[in-house]
């Protein structure tokens, strides 16, 4: 897979690709990420990829120039899947978004900033507009970051166990079940005899029963 991510703030992402799964992700071939600095597309001098908004009003506005030249550009280079834009009045990202876009080859991601991008962006160049929450960050950029570490870990062969992504909360539409490590007992608080009785099927059904019990106290709107 790639994943070409188009932003105003580059360094942003650099750390978060850098470290832990993603690294190694991107070290053993799985994905390439890239980034892509809007401002090396602006038309001017400054750099400048926002302008006052017509009609009005506080807040700048992306213009679209310099967003449809990197578009361009990559999509001169290559057949892109995706186009998403990261913007809070998106479709909410979910697990099953996730799942589908494990499944592309090539993926665009634009993070918008200030009061957005030209509508024009939206309606030309952008086939997905994804929100991460009903909230409003700074930028896109945590956004991306957010919906391409939920993506890069379902890519097959990106975990050790195949099945750790199988196993995860949401997955079935259950959480995941609660786990224990060494020791067997913290200061009299005993992990569960089951998870040490070496019965794969009880423990097995225990699991089971616990994301059951687990996603009805806590998101019983999972459960049909
Ligand atoms: N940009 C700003 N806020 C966002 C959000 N909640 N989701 C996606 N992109 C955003």
């Amino acid at each position: 897979m790639r994943i070409d991510i188009i932003t105003c703030l580059p360094r942003l992402l650099d750390s978060f690709f850098a470290h832990s799964i993603l690294k190694r992700a991107q070290d053993a071939g799985h994905v390439a990420v890239h980034a892509h600095d809007l401002r090396d597309y602006s038309l001017n001098k400054q750099r400048q990829i926002d302008d006052y908004a017509f009609g009005g009003g506080a807040g700048m506005v992306m213009t679209i120039e310099p967003i449809a030249r990197c578009i361009r550009h990559l999509q001169s280079q290559r057949t892109y899947d995706a186009v998403l834009y990261m913007t809070p009045d998106g479709e909410r990202f979910e697990q099953k978004m996730a799942n589908r876009l494990s499944m592309v080859q090539n993926l665009i991601i634009l993070c918008g900033h200030y009061k957005g991008v030209d509508e024009r962006v939206r309606e030309l160049f952008i086939t997905q507009e994804i929100s991460i929450g009903d909230y409003v960050l700074s930028g896109g950029e945590l956004a991306a970051c957010v919906v391409s570490d939920a993506i890069i870990r379902l890519i097959p062969g990106v975990l050790n166990d195949e099945t750790s992504a199988l196993t995860d909360s949401f997955q079935d539409n259950l959480l995941a079940p609660p786990v224990y490590t060494r020791p067997a007992d913290f200061e009299g608080h005993a992990v569960p005899a089951v998870l040490l009785s070496g019965h794969e099927a009880h423990i097995n059904d225990w699991r089971f029963e616990q994301s059951l019990v687990r996603t009805r106290q806590r998101r019983p709107d999972l459960l049909p």
